[in-house]
């Protein structure tokens, strides 16, 4: 009989495909739907407008693959729903246990299925439509913000420091090993069955079936976390749903960019480097740069080696904070000053209203249930004093439209897990 680890290996090197076609799909739907919106705006705008104008032989070639393409995306979609539950659902069987075998049996068969059913509907095919009027090769490209393509990631490294950066970094004596070191203990991770299964039970003893809330369904590449059986806890934790604690990663060359491209973020993190160096030991100072939902540690990793700026990660998931507080212990060497990670949800444990100067704050917003992201606008924009800075995915938590009292001083589109070309927002306190 296949084990239990055999099987989730399996299962997730299935989604690991789907995952890397869907994002080609996406990206060549995207750019049907550009395409048709510039060949006829009227028609896009206003049905009414466009009344006796015939569609080009292009624009009806744009519409019908922009079709297939939605329609083999949708499939995609629910092949991937499907298949991380079979994988959630494996990782919290318990080896010892006779009713285990058999479920890990049934689950074999409906993994077996569910493959078939998603070769037979085409969607392991590596045929994919291109874009009428595109190049074939460069019909799955990306726009960056600068409007350099960069290729959709299938199967590359998720996390590449290509030569030019690592010049830079080298030159800012950033400890470029000590981050590969860290990024690949963090790959290894997440791959870890032990380390998905503790997750998968964790997760499950937060979420409320209750609480979907109007979040809308996770992006390709952003993991779901395991499916709720309806328990609850007594913490907060159990108001949330299970998209809030939704797996994704951030690449360093991602955060470096971020800050790199707004000088407000950039001159912070200096500063804070130079005022820490100055006040070691000073936990306040710390608190200086905070990571809301700091995952796995990331992040805070990012900027203790990339910037030498120590901060504090919070976060909700015990595991990965007890996992990213042992990265910490393991390498004190090659951290001058090590960051913290401290269990908790941010509206209880962060705050920003202790320090000594405005804080830099970067929420991980992209999953989290609306009722957090209001709760966490509100908190901030009360807490945080003129001049704190916070970083966030897209409109994240909506501090555009909190009357006035955030200014945008920075936009920077860049690969995350899940979006080949994610916008990040930095606001400052007005
Ligand atoms: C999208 S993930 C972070 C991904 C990653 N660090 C990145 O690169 O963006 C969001 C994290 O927020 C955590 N989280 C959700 N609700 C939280 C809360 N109320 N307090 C603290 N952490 C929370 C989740 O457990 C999850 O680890």
């Amino acid at each position: 009989m296949v084990s239990k680890d055999a099987l989730v290996k399996d299962v997730g090197a299935l989604i690991e495909r789907l995952q890397s076609l869907a994002q080609v799909v996406k990206d060549r739907s995207d750019a049907c739907k550009q395409d048709l919106a510039a060949s006829s705006p009227e028609r896009t705008t206003s049905a009414a407008d466009s009344e006796g104008a015939l569609p080009s032989s292009t624009e009806k070639k744009l519409r019908m693959v922009s079709r297939a393409l939605n329609g083999r995306l949708k499939d995609t979609m629910d092949a991937l729903t499907q298949l991380k539950r079979i994988a959630d659902d494996a990782l919290v069987l318990s080896p010892e246990d006779d009713a285990s075998a058999d479920r890990l049996r049934a689950l074999g068969a409906e993994l077996a299925l569910a493959r078939e059913n998603a070769s037979d509907a085409g969607l392991l095919s590596e045929k994919i439509p291109d874009v009428p009027g595109r190049a074939g090769p460069d019909a799955a490209d990306v726009h960056d913000a600068d409007g350099k393509r960069t290729r959709a990631r299938t199967g590359e490294d998720p996390d590449p420091i290509d030569p030019d950066l690592e010049r830079v970094l080298v030159a800012n004596a950033v400890d470029v090993k000590s981050i590969r070191d860290v990024v690949a203990r963090l790959r290894d991770n997440e791959r870890d069955v032990d380390a998905r299964a503790a997750l998968a039970r964790e997760v499950r003893s937060l979420t409320s079936p209750r609480a979907k809330e109007s979040n809308e369904s996770t992006p390709a590449g952003i993991e779901p976390a395991a499916a709720s059986d309806g328990s609850s806890s007594p913490t907060r934790g159990s108001s949330y749903s299970e998209d809030n604690f939704a797996y994704g990663s951030t690449p360093f060359a991602t955060f470096w960019r971020v800050v790199q491209e707004c000088p407000a973020l950039r001159g912070a993190m200096s500063r804070m480097a130079k005022v820490q160096q100055e006040n070691y030991g000073i936990f306040m100072n710390q608190r200086g740069f905070q990571v809301w939902g700091s995952s796995s540690g990331w992040l805070v990793f990012y900027a203790a080696l990339g910037c030498k700026v120590s901060g504090v990660g919070y976060e909700l998931l015990r595991c990965h904070v007890d996992f990213a507080n042992g990265v910490v212990m393991s390498m004190l060497n090659a951290l001058s000053k090590p960051p913290v990670f401290i269990h908790g949800d941010v509206l209880e444990q962060a705050d920003c209203d202790v320090m000594q100067f405005p804080p830099v704050v970067w929420l991980t917003s992209q999953c989290w249930d609306q009722s957090l992201k209001s709760a966490v606008a509100e908190k901030l924009t009360a807490q945080c004093e003129a001049g704190a800075l916070v970083v966030d995915y897209g409109e994240g938590v909506g501090l555009g439209d909190r009357g006035g009292a955030w200014e945008r001083v920075g936009t920077t589109t860049a690969p995350v897990s899940w979006n080949p070309a994610q916008t990040f927002h930095v606001y400052r306190r007005v």
